[in-house]
This record gives C-alpha cells, sequence and structure tokens, in this order.
C-alpha cells in the first residue's frame, strides 16, 4: 500500500445532498430547495451536538432527526409514508458527474483513494457502489470504528493509521469547511478545500482533474507539478478550490 493517501470525503463532495430535491418537490413543490439546506444543516448540527456530548449514533439517525426537525419547523406536515420515501432516497443520493471521471484518472497516481465519512461503512458503500466508483476506492473509513463525529481531530488521526498513511502524506479533499478545519487542526500537510456551488454546478471542482477547461500546456505542468512534489496539488485556480497549509488560520470556514 503506498504511504500517500487522498482522502475524500463524501456527502457534499462526492455525492450531491441535495439529490433529494426532486423527491421533496412532488411533496412540498417550491419549498423543497429550502427544504433540502436545512435538512442538511441540522443534520450537521445534530452530529455536532453529539459529537460534543459523547452521544454518538449512526449518521442516519442525525438525518433522521434532522428530517422530523425541519418538518415541523416548515410545517410541511409529512406524512411518515413521505419520510420513509425521503430516507430511502437519502441513501440513494447521486455522486456529481464530475466525480467519476476524476476518479479514473487519480488512478494514475500512486496513491491509496479512501472514502473518509460521517455515514456508515454501509451507508457509504452503497452510494458509490450505486454512482459505480466503489472500485475506485482502496479503503472506506467511517468514523463509526471511534464513535466520534467530524471535526473530533481522533478521527483525523485515525484516518492515517487506520490507513497506515503517512501523515504528511495524507491530503483531505472536501467542500465542508468544518471538515478542512478539522484536520488542519489535526495538522495534516495539506488540505484541499473544494466550493461546491449549488446541485451540479461545482462540476469546476474536479476540472483539473478531468481536464476541464484548463489547456493542454495548463495540465502538463500541474502533472510535472504532482511528480515533483509527489503528491496531488491541485491547481487551485483550475478547480475553484483552495489548497490549504495547516499554518494558515485554522478557525474559519
Ligand atoms: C461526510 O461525508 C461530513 O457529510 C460529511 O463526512
Amino acid at each position: 500500500m503506498s504511504k500517500r493517501a487522498l482522502a475524500f470525503d463524501v456527502y457534499g463532495t462526492l455525492i450531491d445532498t441535495h439529490g433529494v430535491v426532486e423527491e421533496l418537490s412532488r411533496r412540498i413543490g417550491e419549498r423543497a430547495g429550502e427544504f433540502s439546506q436545512r435538512w442538511r444543516e441540522k443534520q450537521l448540527e445534530y452530529a455536532f451536538r453529539r459529537g460534543l456530548m459523547g452521544a454518538f449514533v449512526d449518521f442516519s439517525q442525525c438525518t433522521r432527526e434532522a428530517l422530523e426537525f425541519v418538518d415541523r419547523a416548515l410545517g410541511t406536515r409529512l406524512s411518515d409514508t413521505d419520510k420513509e420515501r425521503l430516507m430511502a432516497t437519502y441513501g440513494q443520493l447521486p455522486a456529481f458527474a464530475d466525480v467519476a471521471p476524476a476518479l479514473e484518472r487519480l488512478g494514475q497516481l500512486r496513491m491509496q483513494r479512501v472514502a473518509f465519512s460521517n455515514g456508515s461503512r454501509q451507508a457509504v458503500s452503497q452510494l458509490l457502489d450505486q454512482a459505480g466508483v466503489l472500485d475506485r476506492f482502496d479503503a472506506i473509513v467511517s468514523v463509526e470504528e471511534l464513535k466520534r463525529f467530524k471535526p473530533d481531530p481522533a478521527v483525523y488521526a485515525h484516518l492515517h493509521q487506520r490507513i497506515e498513511a503517512d501523515a504528511h502524506d495524507t491530503w483531505l479533499v472536501s467542500s465542508n469547511p468544518f471538515d478542512v478545519i478539522g484536520a488542519k487542526f489535526e495538522q495534516r500537510r495539506f488540505l484541499i478545500r473544494m466550493a461546491r456551488r449549488g446541485n451540479h454546478q461545482g462540476a469546476a471542482l474536479f476540472g483539473y482533474l478531468n481536464g476541464g477547461d484548463a489547456d493542454t500546456a495548463a495540465r502538463r505542468r500541474n502533472q510535472r507539478r504532482i511528480l515533483r512534489f509527489q503528491t496531488a496539488v491541485i491547481d487551485q485556480r483550475a478547480i475553484g478550490g483552495e489548497v490549504l497549509h495547516p499554518d494558515s488560520s485554522a478557525l474559519h470556514g
């Protein structure tokens, strides 16, 4: 196994958490976008709270409780059948369109590719399988192995220990600021923060890795850069993200 690793956050980075909007629209019409946004925020808030309280549960329970909360808060009066259907849809969320081709290109780098998530191993495996990219990963590391949630520093330490990668060559790719902050706090050498701009419009996220709109010369330059540093330094302009160093400010995002 390579001592170098690229770890990918799952929900929001590889998998589109707003892929549930269509199913919501059939039930609550134009409030679907707002519902989806609040559902995701509350799901994360519940995971943060449970992390602080040391009251770990499967991440899907945070998702379920957040669904109940938002239904009450917005007065949308979803039936039990609606909620079951929405939870089932959440278990089958789509991957962003740029994920599969980017992962294929990444296969050329001799680095471990790891899915690293608050989600259970079973849930992550199902999502990646359905997206047709499960075999692109060398490992799935779930926080359930520690029974703590991101951004607890312990889960980032666990990540590189578990995959036996070098701590200084374990990179996190995440569009969730709290995830990047957590990993920086735990002193990974480099982190890649990427912005997803709404549903599927974030295709530029993996633009560099997919060839994107970067010209050939830029791609070659980037490939040389990868070889020189022997790791995946991804050009921030090409991907619309940032490569962060751990000595930059750790508490905003
Ligand atoms: C994940 O997949 C936090 O949703 C994020 O871990």
